[in-house]
């Protein structure tokens, strides 16, 4: 069947890009992007995307209104389109069975029931969000059961690998593209369908193709390895720090065994985003389902160790600050959970501010992109505060970083933006209290010039 007409139910971080991509790949295909949340589908159709990615502003105004629309209406968009991507978020359950663990697939599910009830002749739905092992099999009888005559589904595992912060070009040259399918002929049909639309731009022999469990489970399987990866090299960082080895020069000399492979080995204050913990808690919970409690505790070991170091990186910053930051001023840079985005999802610095808002201090905020009310939003949510109140008397946010750091005690920072790595730190040494501390969770501070210039250092996996 020639793709014409693609659907994608989401026009969230991965939805958004990834269709964006295809729309500007693929001109003779028509895609339209839906979502619930009418104030992201204006602010799709806005000059201000609602997500920020380095080079998508660009591919946005080249394709809408062309062959790419963002619309709330639903149903006409599937009715008329021969693939649905599924691009819903998958969130950790919050009650009931599998809480704090299983992924939610009410989403996934809401989309399901919905295609089913609108869809006529030939459809290949397509899993795009992260979902368990055998998802698809909810998806494929929530079809089956409710299909009438003449329609015809497919359901394909087409899992997302982008980063953010470099979407746009994990898109345009990913590494592999993975689609999973039902191992009959027209299971296959599907696959080749769906091949041929990557196919505009992706070499053939980056396309894998698999059954539909070995794709869904993949995708859960590359985010632990990733995580692990930071992990293991963050653990390594506390044994760095009480034996006076550098995390840097042991990353390298490691790194450089081609088996190895370097990247993934930056230490830092903790990984975040919206998908390592969660994916990594779906896996642990589904080796418990199967009692393979060994499989699950080596991979829950991956999220302690990821606490341990958030919180050993705050407890460091009371320490140093003499025991007591009741009332003193912490200048926080970055709020992001990576540079290059403006995404807080479970990003290390809401854990770091959590820690010294409980400990009474006074934070000054600063990030190049993430909006002043996202901030608020994260620190005044019951997760970090009981007290919302009070974060927000405690709490102030700046538009720059030196304002931010006048009159502070100490700077912190929590995300490795590069303008972060040039700033004027003997402007703002001149303007902070003494003794002025500079934490750099993310190893990015030429150390030496800042020590030279006054400043007492402390970072990740190094004795400075
Ligand atoms: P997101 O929260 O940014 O976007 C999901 C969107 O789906 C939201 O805008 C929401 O309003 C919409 N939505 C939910 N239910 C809907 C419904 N029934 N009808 C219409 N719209 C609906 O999430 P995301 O970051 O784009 O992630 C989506 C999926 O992709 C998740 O499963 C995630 O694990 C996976 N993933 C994310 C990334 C990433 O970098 N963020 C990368 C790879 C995979
Ligand atoms: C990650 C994966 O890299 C993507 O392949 C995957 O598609 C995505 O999750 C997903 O499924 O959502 P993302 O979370 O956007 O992408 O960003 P990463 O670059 O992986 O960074 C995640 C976190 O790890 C960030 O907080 C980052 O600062 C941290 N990190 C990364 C380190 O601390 N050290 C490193 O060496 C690398």
């Amino acid at each position: 069947m020639v793709i014409e007409k693609i659907c994608c139910i989401g026009a969230g971080y991965v939805g958004g890009p990834t269709c964006s991509v295809l729309a500007y790949k693929c001109p003779n295909i028509k895609v339209t992007v839906c979502d619930r949340s009418k104030e992201r589908i204006e602010q799709w159709n806005s000059p201000k995307l609602p997500i920020y990615e380095p080079g998508l502003d660009e591919i946005v105004k080249e394709c809408r209104g062309r062959n790419l629309f963002f619309t709330t209406d639903l149903d006409p968009a599937i009715i008329e389109a021969d693939l649905i991507f599924i691009s819903v978020n998958t969130p950790t359950k919050t009650f009931g069975i599998g809480k704090g663990r299983a992924a939610d697939l009410k989403f996934v599910e809401a989309c399901s029931r919905k295609i089913a009830s609108l869809s006529s002749g030939r459809k290949i739905v397509v899993e795009k969000s992260t979902v368990p092992v055998h998802a698809a099999d909810s998806i494929i009888n929530i079809l089956t059961a409710n299909t009438r005559p003449g329609v015809e589904f497919q359901v394909l595992s087409n899992p997302e690998f982008l980063a953010e912060g470099t979407a746009v070009q994990d898109l345009l040259n990913p590494d592999r593209v993975l689609i999973g399918g039902e191992q009959s002929d027209a299971g296959r049909q599907a696959v080749e369908d769906l091949c041929w639309v990557y196919q505009h731009w992706i070499s053939r022999d980056k396309i894998i193709t698999t059954n539909t469990w070995s794709s869904e489970l993949s995708k859960l399987v590359a985010n632990a390895f990733l995580a692990q990866r930071i992990s293991s090299i963050n653990a390594i960082s506390a044994l760095c720090e009480a034996t006076g080895a550098d995390v840097s020069e042991v990353a390298q000399a490691t790194g450089m065994d081609s088996r190895i492979g370097s990247k993934f080995l930056q230490a830092s204050v903790g990984f975040g985003g919206s998908c390592f913990q969660k994916d990594l808690l779906n896996l642990v919970y589904i080796s418990e389902c199967l009692k393979l409690t060994e499989v699950a505790s080596y991979w829950q070991k991956v999220i302690d160790m990821n606490e341990y170091q958030k919180s050993r990186f705050a407890a460091r910053i009371v320490e140093r600050l003499f025991n007591t930051i009741t009332d003193k001023t912490i200048t926080i840079l970055g709020f992001a959970f990576k540079k290059n985005t403006g995404d807080t999802r479970e990003s290390p610095a809401i854990y770091v501010c959590k820690y010294l808002l409980e400990e009474g201090a006074n934070l000054h905020i600063y990030d190049p992109k993430v909006e002043p009310k996202q901030m608020m939003t994260d620190l005044t949510s019951p997760m970090v505060s009981v007290d919302p109140e009070k974060v927000r008397e405690l709490v102030k946010i700046y538009d720059d970083p030196y304002s931010a750091a006048a009159g502070a005690h100490a700077i912190v920072i929590c995300t490795e933006w590069d303008e972060f790595v040039r700033l004027d730190y003997q402007k703002i040494y001149d303007t902070m209290l003494k003794p002025a501390f500079l934490f750099d969770g993310r190893k990015i501070v030429d150390h030496e010039s800042v020590l030279e210039i006054g400043f007492h250092v402390e970072t990740i996996g190094k004795r400075v």
